[in-house]
């Protein structure tokens, strides 16, 4: 099978430029700014004016799958994620059971081999149990380690000195962490609880009770680890501009995960949008919101990840303390970052290299993240200049709700191909 993706425009590298690209094999084996003939090609793909884009890497999203599969599960979301053009996931640990041994590990990757679209990698979840043990576990079975230094949805929790010291000495693989102090959020939940003894906590009450120091706290500690052992450490879903200071102050070793939630959202939208925008971390002020966006261009911000988190709207229903935490996303992420784009503080190249490039670095995934000669033909076509506007019953995730409904995109993925075979449009 021989591919021709004629007259597109390629951003990878750092670089744009209207090209053809043959697809061999699942790779592509050439690219080519000089016309070719169609005539040699089984397949002839017409890509004028639209944007040719490596696949996007999301390397923070929880698919649910096993165990919670009433919120998504590997089929719902992975068809989710082609239509937003991300041909690669990194799937977290806090699944039932948790991904906390190579049972799991494997449970995981044949689940994914039976009912995901798109590539899968998954996390190693660190917990006080596996941690004296985790070398022992095949690498080749996970993508990183996750710690959650603060319990989030499922509860999982790493906070000991000693363990965490362990496991940042010697995990294999990359770090990434949930960084919210946990004793600072227990005194602040127990205190709430008291206060609202009937119940529930206004849902803007949230980003209080798990707030900005909390956060800087945690990821202070992380740092501090990470710099101690030289440890490749992901900070997620970075959510203060404090974090992004002293990340950005730190070794080279240690980069910083964004996150739409925190580059869309703030504490001021609780009001329009209620527990929809219920996360962990929570949102915060419009002034980090705003120095996180910064973050995108100058280079502070290492990758995009989702932190796609879907829940039944059901589940979602309440305030602060009863309400559940995550917001679906995996679907509409590149568009929302292709509207910074249009709105002008971002270029093409960057949504390219935080989306594919870093991702596929961080995780050392050999011929993926780029449009280069000899890479996997993953890839995403874009058409620019299409508004469309984020109706539920363009929602593929099983939650089928968005706290983007009713938002208009200036960009539409037009569609999505893995290994030269599309998975979507
Ligand atoms: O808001 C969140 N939801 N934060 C997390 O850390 C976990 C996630 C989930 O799994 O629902
Ligand atoms: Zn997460």
């Amino acid at each position: 099978m021989k591919t021709l993706v004629q007259h597109a425009t390629i951003v990878s590298d750092n670089h744009r430029f209207t090209g053809n690209v043959v697809i061999e094999n699942g790779k592509i084996a050439f690219i080519s700014q000089e016309p070719l003939s169609a005539e040699t090609f089984d397949e002839v793909i017409d890509a004028q004016g639209l944007l040719m884009l490596p696949g996007v890497i999301d390397t923070h999203v929880h698919f649910r799958d096993p165990g919670f599969t009433h919120k998504g599960d590997m089929a719902t979301e992975s068809r989710a994620a082609a239509a937003g053009g991300v041909t690669t996931v990194m799937d977290m640990p806090n699944t039932l059971p948790a991904t906390t041994s190579e049972e799991a590990l494997l449970e995981k990757s044949h689940l994914a081999a039976e009912k995901s679209v798109i590539r899968m990698g998954f996390y190693l979840g660190a917990t006080r149990e596996n941690a004296p043990r985790l070398s022992t576990i095949d690498p080749s079975l996970y993508c990183g380690v996750k710690v959650f230094l603060g319990a989030s949805t499922g509860g999982m929790l790493l906070d000991e000195d000693e363990v965490l010291d362990n496991v940042f000495k010697t995990a294999p693989k990359p770090i990434v962490a949930h960084c919210e102090d946990q004793e600072i959020l227990t005194i602040l939940y127990i205190r709430a609880r008291g206060e609202y003894s009937l119940g529930d906590a206004p849902i803007a009450l949230h980003s209080q009770l798990r707030p900005a120091k909390a956060c800087i706290s945690a990821t202070q500690r992380a740092i501090a680890l990470a710099e101690k052992h030289g440890t490749r450490l992901h900070i997620a879903h970075v959510s203060t501009a404090e974090e992004l200071r002293l990340i950005a102050e730190a070794s080279d070793n240690i980069t910083a995960e964004a996150c739409p939630n925190y580059l869309l959202f703030c504490e001021d939208d609780y009001q329009r949008l209620g527990a929809r925008i219920k996360c962990n971390p929570a949102v915060k002020t419009a002034a980090d919101r705003e120095e996180l966006r910064k973050g995108l261009a100058d280079g502070r911000i290492y990758t995009i990840g989702t932190d796609h988190a879907p829940h039944r709207l059901s589940e979602k229903r309440g305030g602060a303390l009863r309400a559940a935490s995550g917001i679906p996303m995996v679907q509409f992420s590149l568009p929302v970052m292709l509207d910074f784009v249009a709105q002008g503080f971002l270029s093409y190249e960057q949504v390219v290299t935080l989306m594919c490039h870093h991702p596929a670095e961080l995780f050392g995934l050999s011929q993926r993240g780029y449009v280069r000669q000899g890479y996997e033909a993953d890839f995403v076509l874009v058409a620019p200049h299409s508004p469309w506007t984020l109706t539920p019953n363009k929602i593929l995730s099983r939650c089928n709700w968005s706290p983007l409904e009713g938002h208009t995109f200036h960009h539409r993925v037009v569609s999505t191909y893995i290994g030269g075979r599309k998975v979507y449009g």
